[in-house]
Formats: C-alpha cells, structure tokens, sequence
C-alpha cells in the first residue's frame, strides 16, 4: 500500500485491492478505477456520473463549492474583463494567451475560413420556414464532412486543426443562414473586415435594401457572452463530442452531435426555456404559485435557469451576465424591461425559499442570458443557437486535446444489468 493509493475492501470476502491515485492540480484527485472490475469482480456504478471522471483535462477547472471557474487557469472574472471571444479560442485551443501577432495571425485565419460552400444554400432551402434553427445546425454541421474531405483525417494533426478553425469560423454563418431562412431573408455572406461578433450581428440583421450599422453595446455585449459560453468541463455536451470522437468521427460529425445534446431542456436549450417560463409566469404575482410547482415532485415544471450539477453556489457566469444585464439594457434604453424585473424578483424569492437554499439551487448561466439575447433583438428560438455557436470552441478543444493523447480509447461505459434472467424461446403455440 502507497501513499497515493487507496484501499478497496470487500466485506463480503475480506479481499483487499490497492488502487491508485491520479493527482489533480486543482480540484479532487482521482481514484483509478481501470483495473477495478478485473481485480474486484464488481462494476462501479454512477449513472449521471455525479462522481466519475471520465477524462484528465487541462482546459477548464470548475470549482462547484466556491462558484469558480477558469480556462487555462485564467478565472472568468479577468477574461470577462480583459479578453475578446477569438482570444479565448486562442487560448483554449493552444493553451496560452497569444501575443498581438498571434492574436491577429489567429483572427485572420478564423475571419477567412467564415464563408459556406454555395451548394449549402439548397441545403437551408430543403427546410421548412419553421425548421428550429437547432434541428438546422444539427444538419447542416453534420453535413459539413462531405465539403471537407481534405480535413477529416484525425489522426493528421494539420487536419484537426484546420477542421477546428473551419466549425469556430462557420457556426456564425450557419447559425445567421438558419435564422435569415425561417424568416424568409436572403442569406448574407460574411464580411471580412467585421468583427466575430460584429460578423454575426450583420449576417443576421442587415438586408440589401439599407444600410446596417452594428451597434457596438450589443457587439461587445455578445462577444463577453461568448466568452462566459465558451467551455464548461465536462457537461453533457462535450462529454457527447468526447464519445463520438473516441470512435474515430470525423470532427463535423462530433460537433453535430454536441449541438443536438447541448438542445436539451435541461440543458443549453434552458435558456430557451427561461424565456418561456418568464413569459408564462407573467407578473411577479404569480411567482409564489410557479414556485410551488417547482418544488411539487409530481409537478414536470422545474425553475428553468436555476440549479447546476456542478455549481452549489451562484455560477460564476450567472453573476457576470446578471451584471451586465443592467448594463446592456439601459445602454439600449429597455432598462426597464419588465421581464428583467421579473427575473430580478423571481431569484430574490426562489433563493429565500428553503426548498431552494437546502438544495443549494442558484441561478445557472442560462437563467439571465436570454434576457439580453432577446434585448439584443435575437429572437427566443435562436437562443440556444448562439450558445453552440461559443460552446464550439469548447467542443473543439476537448475534441483536440483527447484525440492528441497517445493512451486516447474508444469510450465504451458498461450497465449493472437487471434484466430477465436466462430463459429458452418458448414457441407461439405454448405460450
Ligand atoms: C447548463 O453541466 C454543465 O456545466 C452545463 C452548463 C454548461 O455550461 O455546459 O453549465 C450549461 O446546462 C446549465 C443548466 C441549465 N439547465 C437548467 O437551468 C434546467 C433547470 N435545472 C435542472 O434541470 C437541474 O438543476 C440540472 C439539470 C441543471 C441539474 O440537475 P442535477 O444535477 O441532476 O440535479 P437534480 O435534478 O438531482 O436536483 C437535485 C434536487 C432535486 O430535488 P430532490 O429530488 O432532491 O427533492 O434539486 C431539485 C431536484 O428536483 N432541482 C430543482 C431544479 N433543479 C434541481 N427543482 C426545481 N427547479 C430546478 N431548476
């Protein structure tokens, strides 16, 4: 027995079982598990995978108990402050923060690769008016492996390179085509002399027939909320971009499928869903009874917004945007949006609730950034478009930094099987 091991005892046979300890530079370290079902005979079982983790990292650190959150060891705070959204996808694509030769280099590769091939164009057109944008990036992404086959090959790094800085740079643009096709808009090419952000909100807003001037509030109040957007350790979508890739998927497909996990409710969608709920809730009168309803286990309506698997304190975005909410919509004379108000109190209550303090439930990222999407004119469907839009980032770096690794297998999870017990067929006629 060593210091960095741990013993397993099974007290139904007295056998004893080493195992060792990965150290962590920050958080919990970990217990190897590898060996555990060829020494104990026993699975481990963790369905949620609120205890397991599932890979070694060195991108993102979150710390649940303190409401913390860092990308390569810089915390949010100071990003959110000081950096752009392509510095940050600099930095967490290649672990550091780039010099202003880097950065510039880095930005014109991104800016020069924002064009979609013209035969995607038939591509948007083959959706209905009211396709989901959501259901759109799912397709079109995924489809992107057939335009790029000088790309796919994983295991060349220049490929998985380039394939990184093809999706960052054309989500915006398949995310504005989405939009511009479900309200009948011609789409609009990117502009090379415009900002990500900037890109974006023109691709989406301007039209032939007039002049678009890009208001710089809301481009910069995107861009920081790209920032606060761009990675999140293992949540439920990386984990998804994580397990295609371990397969050997190209990195489109990977990435789709990290757009049609991260649409969830329960998860990027939330944001979606706070909109809605707010909506429906209407006016604060009304906030004691949807409470109510949050708390009623037989009752399907959760507080959308609210609770975190990781965080147990206030998400450290969740502080950053409610901030910057005041901020946006008075620089956009809504300061008075009632919505916001409505979302003000609505946390004030919940969070003096004891059902909300005893489960340590707080506002999550999701729960104010609607608010400033809808401020910023983008309408409610497109909300969780524009989280894939900074979540690709993360996707791509995790995606880069697991199929980097010699040891890298494929993500094969087993079951505790409960099961009918073996039987024999038993034919129609006895049955
Ligand atoms: C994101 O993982 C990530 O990092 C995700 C994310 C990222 O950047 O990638 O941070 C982005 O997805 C944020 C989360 C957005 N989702 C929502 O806002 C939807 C509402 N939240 C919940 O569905 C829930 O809080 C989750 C899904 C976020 C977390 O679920 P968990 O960790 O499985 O927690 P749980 O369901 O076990 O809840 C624990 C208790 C339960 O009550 P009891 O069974 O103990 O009585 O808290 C209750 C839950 O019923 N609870 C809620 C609640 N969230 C949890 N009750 C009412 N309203 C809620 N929102």
């Amino acid at each position: 027995m060593g210091e960095d091991t741990v013993t397993f005892i099974d007290n139904r046979t007295g056998k004893r079982v080493d195992l060792p300890v990965r150290a962590s530079t920050q958080g919990p370290d970990a217990v190897d598990i590898g060996r555990f079902l060829r020494e104990t005979g026993y699975f481990t079982y963790d369905p949620g995978f609120l205890s397991t983790a599932s890979c070694h990292s060195s991108l993102t650190y979150l710390d649940g108990k303190q409401g913390m959150l860092e990308y390569r060891g810089y915390p949010i705070e100071q990003l959110a402050e000081h950096s752009s959204f392509i510095e940050v996808a600099c930095l967490m694509l290649y672990g550091e923060l780039p010099d202003p030769a880097r950065l510039d280099e880095f930005n014109k590769t991104i800016t020069h690769h924002s064009m979609l091939n013209e035969s995607l164009k038939g591509f948007f057109r083959g959706f209905y008016h009211d396709a989901h944008p959501m259901a759109i990036m799912v397709g079109v992404v995924g489809s992107l492996s057939a335009f790029y086959h000088d790309s796919t090959d994983i295991n060349n790094p220049e490929h998985r390179e380039i394939a990184a800085h093809r999706l960052i740079a054309k989500m915006p643009s398949i995310a504005a085509a989405s939009y511009k096709h479900s309200i009948g808009e011609p789409q609009v090419y990117p502009d090379n002399a415009l900002s990500f952000t900037g890109n974006l909100l023109n691709m989406m807003f301007s039209v032939p027939c007039e002049e678009y001037v890009i208001d710089p509030v809301a481009e910069k109040a995107l861009d920081l909320i790209f920032i606060l957007h761009a990675d999140h350790e293992q949540n439920a979508s990386t984990s998804t971009v994580r397990l295609a890739g371990s397969s050997g998927a190209n990195p489109f497909a990977c990435i789709a499928s990290g757009i049609a996990a991260l649409w969830g409710p329960a998860h990027g969608g939330a944001n979606e869903a706070v909109l809605k709920m707010l909506d429906e809730i209407g006016d604060v009168s009304k906030v004691p009874k949807y409470l109510e309803r949050a708390k009623d286990r037989d009752d399907p309506f959760r507080l959308m917004g609210f609770g975190h698997r990781v965080y147990k304190n206030y998400d450290p975005r969740a502080r950053i945007i409610r901030k910057m909410c005041h901020e946006v919509l008075e620089k956009l004379g809504k300061g008075n949006d009632p919505m916001f108000e409505l979302a003000l109190r609505l946390e004030e209550i919940a969070r003096s609730d004891e059902y909300f303090i005893k489960r340590k439930l707080y506002p999550n990222v999701d729960f104010y950034s609607g608010l400033i999407y809808k401020a910023l004119g983008i309408p409610t469907n497109m909300f969780t478009v524009m989280f894939a839009i900074a979540r690709t980032v993360g996707w791509l770096a995790q995606w880069m930094e697991m199929i980097g690794e010699e040891d890298q297998r494929i993500g094969r999870p087993r079951q505790l099987y409960v099961g009918a017990k073996r039987r024999d067929y038993v034919p129609i006629g006895e049955r």
